[in-house]
Parts: C-alpha cells; sequence; structure tokens
C-alpha cells in the first residue's frame, strides 16, 4: 500500500453545500451565483487584443531563466508601484507564478517544518492549505468587529509569545475588507521588534478602495523598519488570474533584506516557476490592465450601492467594506447559517458563502462576491432578501 503524506490527509469529499450544488446543477435549475469572484467571468471587459499583443514578444522564444524574474518584469511592477507614489527598487522585487506561491516562497525562506506563523482570523481560507503544505502551523489572531474592523492586538501578541515567525495581514483583508491603519502598524512593527518575527502582508486587493481614508497605510512595500514581505499578483491588481504572476517586495533594514533576498533567491532558482510569456509580456499587460482595474473598481462600487439600497428597512445588515472584492452580510439569526445557505440555494437558487467558510464563528454571516454582472448581482440580491425577509 502505498503511504502518502499526512499533510495532504484532506476531507476529499464534497462538503454538503458542494454536494447540494452538484444536486441543484444536475437538476438543470438556473443558480444566481453571488460567489463569483473570477473577473474573467463576470462580463467585464477587457481590452483582448492588447493582452494578446502583450505576449506575442520573439523573446519568449529563448529560455533565459533569472531566479528573481527577468529584469524588465521587475521594472514593470517597480513601474506599477512608481505609479502610486511608492518607491520600490527593482533589486528588491521578486516575481512569482502567483501570489499563492509567494506565500510558499516565504514561508520557506523564514520557517522551519513545525514552526508557526500568525494569521487572522476571520480570514479567506488560505493559510490551513499553504500553512501545511509547508509544514507549518498558523495559530489565529482576532480581528474585532466594534462597529469597524481592527486587529486584536492582545491576540496577536499572545501568537508572538508562542514563538511564531512571521505574522501574515492581508491589507485590505479578505472577505472584512479591513485596511491596516497607520496607528496599529505602528504597534505591529513595535512587535515585530521585540519578538524578533518578519511581516508578510498581502496587498492582492490594495487597489480597490472603496472610500477616502487618510488613516490607512498606504503599501508596506516601502516599509523599512522591520523585515517585511508584501505581496501582490495580477490575479487582482488587473483581473488577469489566469496568467499567473504574482511577486514580492522585500523590505526592510538593509541587512535583513539583502540576507532574505539571497536565500529567496536560491528558493525561486530551484523552482524557476514563473513562464517567459507573461514576463515579458508584463510591461504592456500592466498598460492593458489600468482599464480591467477600472472596471473592476466601478463594479464593485455600482454593486455596492445595490445591496445598500436593497438592503434598507430590510433585516439584512451591510458593514459596509473599506476596501477589496467582497461583502460581509449579517442576517437573521432565526436559523442556522447552514439552514440559510443550503434552503438559499435549494429553494430561491443562490449561491452564497457561509460565514463559517471564513472562520466566522457568529453563525450569522453570509460573504458574497462585489465583482458579478451587476444585473444578475440584482437578481441574486433580491431574491436573497425575499427568501431571508419570506422566512424571518
Ligand atoms: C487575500 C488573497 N490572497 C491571495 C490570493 C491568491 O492570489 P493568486 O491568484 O495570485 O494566487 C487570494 C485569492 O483569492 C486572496 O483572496
Amino acid at each position: 500500500m502505498t503511504k502518502f503524506s499526512h499533510r495532504t490527509n484532506w476531507q476529499r469529499s464534497p462538503n454538503r453545500l458542494s454536494a447540494l450544488l452538484g444536486a441543484v446543477r444536475e437538476n438543470g435549475s438556473t443558480i444566481t451565483d453571488l460567489t463569483l469572484s473570477n473577473p474573467t467571468r463576470c462580463g467585464i471587459p477587457y481590452p483582448d487584443e492588447m493582452i494578446l499583443a502583450a505576449m506575442r514578444q520573439r523573446a519568449v522564444l529563448q529560455y533565459d531563466p533569472d531566479p528573481r524574474g527577468i529584469p524588465t518584469a521587475r521594472m514593470a511592477v517597480a513601474q506599477y508601484y512608481r505609479e502610486c507614489g511608492i518607491q520600490v527598487d527593482d533589486d528588491a522585487i521578486l516575481l512569482t507564478a502567483s501570489t499563492s506561491e509567494a506565500y510558499c516562497l516565504s514561508f520557506a525562506t523564514l520557517c522551519d517544518q513545525g514552526d508557526a506563523i500568525a494569521v487572522p482570523a476571520p480570514t479567506y481560507p488560505l493559510f490551513e492549505y499553504l500553512g501545511q503544505l509547508s509544514g507549518v502551523k498558523t495559530i489565529p489572531y482576532s480581528l474585532r468587529d466594534d462597529g469597524h474592523w481592527s486587529i486584536d492586538l492582545e491576540s496577536l501578541e499572545a501568537a508572538c509569545r508562542e514563538g511564531v515567525k512571521t505574522m501574515v495581514f492581508v491589507h485590505p483583508h479578505n472577505p472584512t475588507g479591513m485596511f491596516l491603519k497607520h496607528d496599529q502598524f505602528t504597534l505591529i512593527k513595535q512587535m515585530a521588534i521585540k519578538y524578533d518575527v518578519a511581516l508578510i502582508v498581502d496587498e492582492v486587493f490594495r487597489d480597490y478602495p472603496l472610500c477616502e481614508d487618510v488613516t490607512r497605510v498606504t503599501s508596506t512595500a516601502s516599509e523599512h523598519e522591520v523585515l517585511i514581505f508584501t505581496l501582490n499578483g495580477i490575479s487582482k491588481s488587473i483581473g488577469l488570474p489566469q496568467l499567473k504572476l504574482g511577486w514580492i517586495v522585500v523590505s526592510g533594514p538593509d541587512g535583513q533584506r539583502k540576507e532574505a533576498m539571497e536565500r529567496m533567491e536560491i528558493v525561486a532558482d530551484s523552482l524557476l516557476s514563473v513562464n517567459a510569456v507573461v514576463q515579458h509580456g508584463l510591461s504592456e499587460l500592466m498598460l492593458a490592465g489600468r482599464g480591467v482595474r477600472k472596471q473592476i473598481l466601478d463594479r464593485i462600487q455600482t454593486n455596492l450601492k445595490d445591496l445598500q439600497t436593497t438592503f434598507a428597512g430590510t433585516p439584512l445588515t451591510l458593514r459596509r467594506p473599506e476596501g477589496g472584492w467582497y461583502a460581509c452580510v449579517k442576517i437573521p439569526n432565526t436559523r442556522s447559517e447552514d439552514e440559510w445557505v443550503e434552503s438559499l440555494l435549494a429553494e430561491s437558487g443562490v449561491l452564497v458563502h457561509p460565514g463559517y467558510y471564513f472562520d466566522f464563528h457568529d453563525d450569522r454571516t453570509l460573504v458574497i462576491s462585489l465583482i458579478p454582472n451587476p444585473e444578475e448581482f440584482k437578481k441574486g440580491v433580491d431574491t436573497m432578501v425575499r427568501h431571508i425577509v419570506g422566512l424571518s
């Protein structure tokens, strides 16, 4: 009998909601999918010809690998930051095949097997899997909901006391939309120095702020007081997840930054996973992507406005997100989250995420995507409200 790794000993059969979704689809029923977050499937107009032209470069015919990514592609990333007033050196950038891979490279550089990392709760369900793949344990720290979201610094410090090797932040956070604020970030940096812990900051949604706020950290990519790996990629920043390109900006005190980069370069050299087509096309893709980013942001604002209007005078409430692609909706607790989500799908044909997928434990949170086509979105939200009001 083949012996498989313990780390891949995951639940492989579909959970109840996936099984129900399969059955509803098999029945031929139409589903309004309010979980849709694939930007290429939401009717967002893309500059197809510009994207195709960007990938048609003669240079892709040669194999000329650079473990950090080819210089012109790193320059395109530095230019992306320059356009928002952030100075990042090309040499501080390392390209990866995705932001998820950027996490694995960061964990490999910072952690040994069995080490622990601090991750937010609630959270997009990514760290449990990536952590297990990398052989690291996740210790959750809490986010507080006191009318607005913030980091529970006491629980973060408790994770530091348990000896975590890195603290992970998502800025803005998925799914709450919370941005890191200057006052909390100052305390976090002090904590990082006190406990000698590096930071990983995931900024995949930083291009999608939904309101102005001067108290917000712009980007951690140009912060140098502590060692920080700032992660981002083109799957969200220009809506091209299929082209598979992410990056890490390494910043911090000179010695630490240099050593981190040298170590990470060896990790990247063992994989050389970023393909030439996307690297050679990156500067043109970034240009083409500006319009896509704007379309996505407009789409989110439109859907958010619709959500607020539709919820007025109903028992559903919305904590307006500060940024990102998601909305967290509070529903009446007259039924369990599972009952609401399953009845919405089975009886009204609307698919939403239950909050517990994201580690909400109040049994009254639904998470929906804000990027579906506005007509589809409106139809789904109207149906959801009718369903919940009708059964409350
Ligand atoms: C917060 C966050 N980070 C990273 C990722 C993964 O990004 P990528 O497609 O670049 O791997 C996602 C995907 O949705 C995400 O929500």
